[in-house]
């Protein structure tokens, strides 16, 4: 991500209606932010309408977006990422390429420092707390009560997921995952694409597309293959 790709917390525009993208547990959770925002919801967008979000409309499938002028409603993404970020960055950029406009979503519990920046479409949920210098990928997630801690530097498409704690200066590729409750010692690097099991405690760097989990975090690869 280049600075470009970033900025610094603007107040509210004025909000527009969004179509919620998934009809799952994050859409869910994306739902309430939008709630808690008072960004007006038209509906959600889902291969089916088998879903947990009373009271929003489905409005069919992806399809349906076809219809929509780029503009006159804003997306939110309702499509996690468990170790896998591929189809988040997909969406994310099928919808960009379209002339979408895929707002940040910041819930008002969440505690950021004012030199705090957020890429494009990135996602700070309930209760999450952003320290000083970090920066925030594009389409990044910072899920329920996550501390990303100072000068800690969050790749495109990136999960901390719900209580992970990363210490200061972390660098998190794109596209990697850290997990629920898992802890990063200040300094380390996560390569693009690694997973972090929940509850690791990570204590060395992770390279590109590595696996850890435990306490301190081990190859998962290497536990498995021995
Ligand atoms: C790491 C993870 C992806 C592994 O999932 P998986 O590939 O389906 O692996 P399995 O559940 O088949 O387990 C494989 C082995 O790893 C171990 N393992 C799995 N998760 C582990 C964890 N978090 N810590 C330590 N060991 C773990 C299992 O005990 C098993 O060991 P065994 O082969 O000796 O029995 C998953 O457990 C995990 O931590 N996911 C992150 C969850 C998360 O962050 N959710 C947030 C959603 S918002």
């Amino acid at each position: 991500m280049s600075a470009s790709d970033t900025s610094q917390i603007a107040p509210d525009a004025v909000p527009r209606d969004t179509i919620l993208i998934g009809g799952g547990g994050h859409a869910h959770v994306v739902a309430d932010v939008l709630s808690a925002l008072g960004r007006p919801v038209r509906g959600f967008v889902a291969p089916s309408c088998k879903t947990v979000l009373e009271g929003v409309d489905w409005l069919g499938s992806d399809a349906v977006l076809d219809d929509i002028t780029p503009g006159s409603a804003d997306l939110a993404l309702g499509v996690g990422s468990t170790g896998d970020a591929s189809l988040r960055r997909e969406l994310y950029r099928k919808f960009k390429a379209h002339g979408h406009g895929l707002p940040v979503l910041i819930h008002p519990t969440a505690s950021l420092a004012s030199s705090v920046r957020l890429g494009d479409a990135a996602q700070v949920l309930l209760g999450a707390a952003i320290q000083a210098g970090a920066v925030i990928g594009v389409n990044a997630i910072i899920n329920t009560g996550a501390i990303v801690d100072h000068d800690c530097r969050i790749g495109d498409h990136a999960h901390v997921a719900p209580g992970a704690v990363l210490c200061g200066d972390v660098t998190l590729g794109d596209g990697a995952h850290v997990g629920a409750g898992a802890r990063v010692i200040q300094g380390l690097s996560i390569g693009a694409g690694a997973l972090v099991a929940a509850g690791a405690v990570v204590v060395a760097d992770v390279p590109d597309n590595g696996r850890v989990a435990g306490v301190p975090a081990k190859d998962m690869n290497r536990e498995t293959a021995s």
